[in-house]
């Protein structure tokens, strides 16, 4: 039996509470470090996450000495790296891929198992490939790895076919430590990706158009030791905020940028929902009455973030109204539905959209996580819904979401964690 969190729902959720540092910026930064020849890279505000610890075994696999402690991480890179990734990391996430890129920059070479990660549709890593190839790296697949050398890379221009985030920062890693211009077009504009710009500025390469479709990027020969401080967690933060919404409370975020949150804030507008917005922290408390239905399609940044789209649909259940959801980033980002069914959702699949229409009220079940963020919707259904909620899968939940169960129960939630027992058939 696996390890299970039991929710009993129906409680308003008040108070408030900090987000967390952001998984998807602080694992491109540490990759970044690899960029490193005998430096340091010291980064703040690092989230306690399972992603997070297994970059760290992978970086530490490579030859970079790392500590970590009280959200401050310290990476000293040493003269030479190994630059053969492990299979049994890179399968635990798709993340590793970001040390392709820094490792051929820096090494001249590298061999990385294709990735796993997240059952969300097929994950390629084509774009990021074609990047590397474009500057001069040549790519062999080799029973399941890929193996890829330069002689030397070369400053060029790229444009992506799609703005991939990983693809964008894989190649902006690489670039910053080719001399020359390279310029990434069509590239993502994901906060995450000015974070690790930052990260790059402060270790010596010139960078600038990060935020928009059009990266320039001056790579440098050699880059130097660096503090960098990791962005606030747009994507718990949300999950925060729509947990106070859908348990009908009073949830207040602390220490975000509002900004980086636009999309969700205009849709929950839509929906009747306002919400209080200062320079760094939002206040949503849920409307006396029921939400409405919307219609949204999820988009690269700034359009509406394809992590937050289990949750909404999660609020979206319970609407009063019906609403549309069409996820674009991903070609099967639906898994969760049918465990949302399990607990009284009126939701029909056709194709890459979703029709969810609006119930009165969701019953508890026993369900499962499929992914980060279906686990993290599954969560909060079970702080909404009457009755118990047993949820498993946590192991996914765990890699996003640092202390969730004492944040959640900070603001009132009533949840109990039942360890996996080998005995039970
Ligand atoms: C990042 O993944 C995030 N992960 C994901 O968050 C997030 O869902 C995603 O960006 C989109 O915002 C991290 O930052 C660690 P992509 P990434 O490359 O880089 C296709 C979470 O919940 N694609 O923008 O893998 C791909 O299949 C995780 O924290 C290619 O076809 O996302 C997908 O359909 C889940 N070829 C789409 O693009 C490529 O070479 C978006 O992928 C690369 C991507």
């Amino acid at each position: 039996m696996d390890d299970r969190m039991i929710i009993r729902g129906g409680r308003p959720l008040r108070g408030s509470i900090t987000a967390q540092g952001a998984k998807n910026a602080a694992l491109p930064v540490m990759a970044s470090a690899l960029l490193l020849q005998g430096r340091r890279l010291i980064l703040e505000r690092v989230p306690d996450l399972q992603d997070i610890h297994t970059m760290a075994d992978l970086l530490r696999h490579l030859g970079a000495q790392i500590s970590f402690e009280g959200g401050r991480m310290t990476i000293d890179v040493p003269e030479e790296l190994k630059w053969e990734t492990p299979a049994n990391l890179v399968r635990k996430m798709r993340a590793s891929s970001l040390v392709l890129g820094p490792l051929v920059a820096r090494c001249k070479e590298a061999v990385l198992p294709l990735p796993g990660g997240c059952a969300i549709g097929s994950r390629p890593i084509d774009l990021h490939l074609k990047g590397l190839t474009r500057m001069g790296a040549s790519i062999d697949l080799e029973q399941g790895s890929v193996r890829a050398r330069t002689d030397g890379l070369s400053a060029t221009r790229i444009a992506l076919d799609f703005p991939s985030v990983g693809a964008t920062e894989n190649l902006l890693m690489t670039a910053a430590l080719t001399p020359g211009e390279s310029v990434i077009e069509n590239a993502a504009r994901e906060p995450e990706i000015s974070n690790l710009a930052q990260a790059l500025r402060a270790m010596g390469a010139y960078v600038e158009g990060d935020g928009t479709g059009t990266v320039v990027i001056r790579g440098a020969k050699e880059l130097e030791s660096a503090t960098v401080r990791i962005i606030p967690d747009r994507i718990e933060a949300s999950t925060y905020l729509l947990a106070g919404l859908m348990t009908r409370g009073e949830v207040t975020v602390n220490g975000i940028n509002p900004e980086h949150l636009g999309a969700l804030l205009s849709k929950l507008d839509e929906a009747g929902v306002a919400v209080e917005a200062s320079p760094d922290s939002v206040c949503l408390s849920s409307p006396g009455r029921d939400w409405g239905g919307v219609t949204l399609t999820t988009s690269p940044y700034p359009g509406f973030p394809t992590d937050v789209q289990p949750q909404i649909m999660a609020a979206l259940c319970m609407a009063d109204g019906t609403s549309v959801i069409h996820e674009s980033v991903f070609d099967s980002r639906y898994v969760h539905v049918e465990e949302f069914r399990r607990m009284g959702c009126k939701i029909d699949i056709q194709g890459n959209t979703v029709v969810v229409i609006g119930v009165p009220k969701l019953t508890g079940a026993e369900v499962r996580a499929s992914d980060l963020r279906a686990g993290a919707a599954l969560i909060l259904m079970g702080l909404a819904a009457e009755g118990e909620t047993s949820v498993c899968g946590l192991n996914h939940v765990w890699r996003g979401y640092e202390r969730l169960m004492e944040k959640m129960e900070s603001l009132g939630a009533d949840m109990e964690f039942v360890p996996g027992s080998e005995r039970e058939e």
